[in-house]
């Protein structure tokens, strides 16, 4: 198993080829859709942090201090890497680094019904927060903003999940 590591500068310029070498795994549910993705060094340079595994980066997670709120804006693993354990080892480190980050929850927004999505996620301790739940989050107008400007939900349902964390004495 590769190690789980923060990024650095010198991994930056590959995630941007990642993270579309990563989505093209959409095709084959969601046929030819093509989604913009984030520089690394526009994601480095966000409040939160960012995990890679590989020397140069075969995968990453992305998560953003959202005034005070841990959210994962990206979880990813180059196609040729997938179903060896990378993105589940990236998502238990960011839990991790969330919680001794001091937070007691950390979230994201996924496809409820794509298996690397919603039940990838369940399968890691994520559960749905119904509409009510997500409407109060501070930083969902700011999410439901980036998700339109992408046309995430023409594709399928979107839902936020939270995942609870235990306190953490322990940092990277
Ligand atoms: C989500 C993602 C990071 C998981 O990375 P990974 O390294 O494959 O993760 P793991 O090996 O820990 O677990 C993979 C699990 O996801 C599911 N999965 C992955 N690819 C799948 C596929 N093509 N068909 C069905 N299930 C799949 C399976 O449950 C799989 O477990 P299994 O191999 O034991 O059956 C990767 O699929 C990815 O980059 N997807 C595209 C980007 C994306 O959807 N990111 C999440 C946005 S919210």
């Amino acid at each position: 198993m590769q190690a789980i590591r923060d990024a650095e500068p010198a991994d930056l310029p590959f995630l941007h080829d990642v993270e579309r070498d990563a989505d093209r795994l959409f095709a084959s549910v969601l046929g030819d859709v093509v989604w913009d993705a984030s520089s690394g060094s526009w994601r480095a340079a966000q409040p939160g942090f960012l995990l890679v595994t590989g020397r140069p980066p075969v995968g990453f997670a992305h998560v953003l201090d959202l005034d005070g709120h841990l959210h994962v804006e990206q979880l990813c693993v180059r196609r040729r890497h997938q179903r060896l354990g990378l993105g589940g080892a990236l998502l238990e480190a960011a839990c991790e680094e969330a919680a001794a980050r001091g937070v007691a929850r950390i979230t994201l927004m996924t496809y409820a019904d794509i298996p690397w999505n919603g039940p990838f996620y369940t399968r890691h301790g994520f559960a749905e927060l119904s509409a009510e739940q997500a409407q109060e989050l501070p930083f969902i107008t700011r999410l439901r903003a980036a998700e339109e400007a992408l046309n995430l939900s023409d594709h399928g349902r979107r839902i936020m999940m939270a995942r609870d964390l235990a306190p953490s004495s322990s940092s990277r």
